[in-house]
């Protein structure tokens, strides 16, 4: 027994022994983890990488099942994934190249290696060799080069993520795309970014998985969508995206065949025609996004049976009609959370039965034509978070129900027409409510805001805009209570008096973006302030008074067309160091511009003009590097202008006009390469118009050096200046011919466009239509040329009719000679044409009775013959005055002329005065014969013996 049973104990304990080491094997199985191949194939991945941040320090030690990223099966010890997706941050990116001895790890079934950085290297070949494979994450990771077609032997791959897998633009060839069909799992596709412009038969490709059930394709250059599919395979799919592509072709029948599709995504496509109806049969559609297409007609009434739509998005195209059909549809069961039809024609009355689209988030009817009022069932909707209805003419009244709306944080009503009032009941139950805008575009401000002084408003708002609406006289004593706003606009909203004593402090703690422009407040403003964020300050036309303000940590200061009055302290550079646009003009500022307004290194507008600021300039203007616009214009500065403003490497705007400004244009301002507008009109400028103005300021559109002491001929480097739409030299001594290279200003020949038409060139005065006017918001649409008050001689040159869109040509009081060009009727939109006070002689062209937009004519004290065109236009400009000082004129406005009528002076009203004239007009005719200019007009003269056209010629 005992023996049996040593035996038996002998027996047992080679059992545990062996049971020991069986353990023991699996154990250190477990604790090892990873076979020492394994452990190597990663070594060797982890040493063909630059890992900046030591993100692979882990990886280290026997057990690499531990190491970061690296997973293993726990019941085999052999590495299953391995996810090492960086985070956002580009420098943290693993970079370099993947090393092929990562095909050791046999069982690799995830791999993850999206958002690094592999520095073009193409994705290699032999990752279609990890059979077992069913994750494969190589998004935003720099790849180059094409998509190897080996990853067609990933038979088990159910997720294929190459978002982006390369950024260099790799344009794949027509069958890159073929082993798709070897991937019979795949369930989820993303080759969002790829360029398969050259793969026409994509969808062919695509078609070949059945078990697709995601499929991504957006940015992918796709211009071919095939309008039909003889079979559609891929009947399991539930999102599709192929937005920003470029179509151009109506939405294809086939999609319609994938019923079970829950997301659409097909923005910014190209997309033409309507809205198909059949969209109402895909029964599970979730989302559908058609924004940003040209799609046009109404909205299928039938959608509104798409029960378990919550998204749908049809901004930016060309829809119209009504909602009233698709909601009413809609209405019964729905599940609507976004609607969103930003920026189309739809019109109408908002429907009633928007009411019964009570899971409704956000409303966004941007930019429609919806008219009328808000309907009151607006209440119903109680999980309404963000509600606009900016850009529509809505002329009805917003009904107080919607103050029941509790989850509301937008309410953006900017841009309408309402009428009535905004009480209290309005907001009573807005606790959340964020932002909120109200402005209008009618200027009757039919829209009252009804509220009491001592309001406590139910929300913390951020953002309150209000403009155009009536808001005042008291400033909204309620806005105290805000105290996270960041935002407050209350534009001409007929606030007046002085702003509330608490106002200034509780505004510096929190605002960052002040507009109180266009209302009546008075009194004067604190003389310092610290205000807690970078802000922007809009004071504009009010009738604020008393010295400006230095406030720190202001960025942009508008205080002009106010009663500000003193002087510019010096020590602005040091309060206002970040200021980037000051904005004084037009206020009552005497003293001189202090010399440390040059130090304000972030300026990039300084605008002063209109006081009365005297002195000179600072000497050194190379700190503001950034300055874009300088404006000075309309004051009494005097000296000459800084050769350092040279250095203003950014100015686009110089406007130094109407001051006492003396000396020559400084050579330095040739480096000033970007500018747009220079205008030194009316100072005490001397020398020649330089010639580097040509070509050292290609970006030139208005010059404006008129009434000045400019001397020298016209240079012929401004027929350079392509862009040139002003060009006003007028009242000066310019001598010289008239350059026939003017021709060459395309600026006055072409077009303008509406992006043209928003550019801001300044503030200029221009003398046209026989006023002068000082043009801003309508500059670009301005082109003139006024040359007048110089000693210009030689001929009009027949280029200038080139110059079809001129509309002001200005060339009186010259010494010019010869014929008005024949063809000067080209000028079609010529408004004003003043060429008195000249030696012009010949007829005047009939074409000039062509131009029907004439307005300002005027060509009296010249030596112009023969009979005043007839013709549409001339025969509204019948003021004789016109032509006075011709005597060789008859016709028009003038006496008839004698061919037509024998006994005119008989005939005549007998206007005395007329009579004088003309007997004066002779007299000076000889005097200017007899002063020289015989041979000039002896051809004419002659003429005037001979034909005798009217009767008080001889
Ligand atoms: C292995 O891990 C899976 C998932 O973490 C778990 O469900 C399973 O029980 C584990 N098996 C063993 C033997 O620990
Ligand atoms: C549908 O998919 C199967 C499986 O990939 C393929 O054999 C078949 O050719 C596909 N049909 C079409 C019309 O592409
Ligand atoms: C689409 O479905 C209809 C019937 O629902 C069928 O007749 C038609 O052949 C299908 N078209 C394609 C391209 O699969
Ligand atoms: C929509 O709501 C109104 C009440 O606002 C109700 O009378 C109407 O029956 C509702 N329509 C549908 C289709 O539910
Ligand atoms: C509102 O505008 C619409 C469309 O322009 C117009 O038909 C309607 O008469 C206007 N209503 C009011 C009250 O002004």
């Amino acid at each position: 027994m005992i023996k049996s049973g040593n035996h038996l104990f002998k027996l047992n304990f080679v059992q545990l022994f062996v049971c020991f080491l069986i353990c023991f094997c699996t154990f250190s199985d477990l604790s090892i983890g990873c076979s020492d191949i394994e452990r190597k194939a990663l070594l060797n991945f982890k040493q063909s990488l630059t890992d900046p941040f030591g993100k692979l320090s882990s990886w280290d030690g026997e057990d690499c099942c531990q190491w970061h990223g690296v997973t293993c099966n726990n019941e085999t010890g052999q590495v299953a994934k391995l996810d090492l997706q960086n985070s956002a941050r580009e420098d943290s990116a693993l970079r370099g190249k993947i090393d092929s001895s990562l095909l050791n790890l046999k069982n690799l079934s995830y791999l993850d290696l999206s958002l690094n950085n592999f520095e073009g290297n193409p994705i290699p070949q032999f990752i279609g060799s990890f059979k077992t494979l069913s994750y494969l994450n190589l998004s935003l990771a720099h790849f180059g080069g094409t998509i190897p077609p080996h990853l067609g032997n990933l038979s088990n791959l159910r997720y294929l993520d190459l978002h982006s897998y390369s950024d260099l633009g790799y344009k794949l060839s027509s069958n890159d795309l073929q082993w798709l069909k070897g991937l019979s799992s795949l369930e989820y596709l993303d080759l969002t970014g790829a360029d398969l412009s050259s793969v026409a038969n994509w969808l062919q490709n695509v078609n070949m998985i059945p078990s697709l059930l995601e499929l991504y394709l957006s940015t992918c250059k796709l211009h071919y969508f095939p309008l039909s599919l003889p079979f559609v395979n891929l009947t399991s799919l539930v999102a599709l995206d192929l937005s920003n592509n470029m179509f151009n072709s109506p939405i294809p029948r086939w999609i319609f065949n994938i019923t079970g599709l829950k997301s659409i995504f097909l923005s910014s496509s190209n997309l033409i025609g309507t809205i198909p109806s059949v969209f109402a049969d895909m029964h599970s559609l979730q989302i559908l996004d058609l924004s940003h297409q040209f799609l046009e007609g109404p909205i299928p009434g039938s959608l509104g049976n798409l029960s378990k739509l919550q998204s749908l998005t049809l901004a930016f195209n060309n829809l119209n009609g009504n909602l009233i059909e698709f909601v009413e549809t809609l209405s019964g069961n729905n599940s609507l959370e976004v609607l969103d039809l930003t920026e189309n024609m739809f019109s109408g009355h908002l429907p009633d039965a928007l009411g019964n689209l009570t899971n409704l988030r956000s409303l966004i009817l941007m930019k429609n034509g919806f008219w009328g009022s808000i309907p009151k069932s607006i209440r119903f909707l109680s999980f309404l978070q963000h509600l606009s209805l900016f850009g529509n003419p809505m002329n009805g009244t917003i009904p107080d129900s919607i103050g029941q709306l509790s989850d509301l944080i937008v309410m953006d009503f900017g841009q309408t027409a309402w009428e009535g009032t905004i009480s209290e009941t309005h907001f009573s139950n807005l606790t959340k409510l964020e932002n909120l805008e109200i402005s209008s575009t009618s200027p009757k401000k039919s829209l009252t805001f009804n509220i009491g002084s001592r309001w406590i408003p139910p929300f913390n708002l951020k953002s309150i805009i209000i403009a155009h609406n009536k808001v005042g006289p008291l400033f909204p004593e309620w806005l105290q209570t805000q105290s996270n706003l960041n935002r407050l606009f209350l534009n001409d909203v007929e606030i007046s008096g002085k702003l509330p004593d608490w106002f200034w402090n509780w505004c510096s703690q929190r605002i960052d973006d002040l507009d109180l422009a266009n209302n009546n407040i008075s009194g004067t403003l604190p003389s310092s302030l610290h205000f807690h964020y970078e802000t922007n300050v809009y004071l504009i036309s009010n009738l604020l008074e008393g010295p400006i303000p230095l406030w720190s940590n202001v960025r942009r200061l508008y205080l002009w067309s106010n009663f500000f009055s003193g002087v510019i302290p010096e020590n602005i550079s040091d309060t206002m160091p970040m200021l980037r646009d000051l904005d004084l003009s037009r206020n009552f500022l005497s003293g001189g511009i202090p010399n440390s307004i040059v130090k304000l290194k972030e300026l990039r507008s300084l605008v002063l003009s209109s006081n009365n600021l005297s002195g000179k300039l600072p000497q050194d203007w190379t700190q503001l590097q950034h300055l874009e616009v300088l404006d000075l214009a309309n004051n009494s500065l005097s000296g000459e202008i800084p050769s350092s403003m040279g250095a203003l490497h950014s100015l686009r705007l110089l406007i130094l006009s109407s001051n006492s400004f003396k000396g020559e244009i400084p050579l330095s301002l040739q480096n000033c390469r970007g500018l747009w507008s220079f205008d030194l009109g009316k100072n005490k400028i001397s020398g020649q118009i330089p010639t580097w103005i040509g070509d050292s300021t290609p970006l030139l559109m208005v010059l404006r050096l008129r009434s000045n002491l400019f001397t020298g001929n016209i240079p012929t480097q401004l027929c350079h200046l392509t862009s040139l739409h002003v060009m006003d030299l007028a009242d000066n001594s310019l001598s010289g011919v008239i350059p026939k290279c003017l021709g060459n200003l395309t600026g006055m020949i072409s077009e303008v466009l509406s992006e043209d038409a928003k550019r801001y060139e300044g503030n200029v005065m221009i003398v046209a239509k026989g006023r002068e006017l000082e043009y801003s918001s309508t500059l670009p649409l301005v082109k003139i040329i006024d040359l007048s008050e110089n000693n210009l001689s030689g001929n009009v040159p027949q280029e200038i009719t080139k110059l079809q869109r001129l509309g002001t040509l200005n060339l009186s009081n010259n010494h010019l000679t010869g014929n008005i060009p024949s063809n000067i009727g080209n000028l079609n939109l010529l408004e004003t044409l003043d060429l008195s006070r000249n030696q012009l002689s010949g007829s005047i062209p009939q074409s000039l009775a062509f131009i029907s937009s004439l307005n300002h004519l005027n060509l009296s004290y010249n030596n112009l013959v023969g009979k005043v065109p007839t013709g549409n236009q001339l025969q509204t400009l019948n003021d004789p005055s016109i032509y006075k000082g011709n005597p060789g004129l008859c016709g028009g406005p003038l006496n008839k002329c004698e061919e037509d009528t024998v006994s005119s002076y008989d005939d005549d009203d007998g206007d005395h005065e007329n009579g004088e004239d003309n007997l004066m007009e002779m007299k000076w005719f000889y005097v200017g014969i007899s002063m020289g200019f015989v041979v000039g007009f002896l051809g004419v003269f002659v003429t005037l013996l001979l034909k005798k056209p009217c009767r008080l010629c001889i």
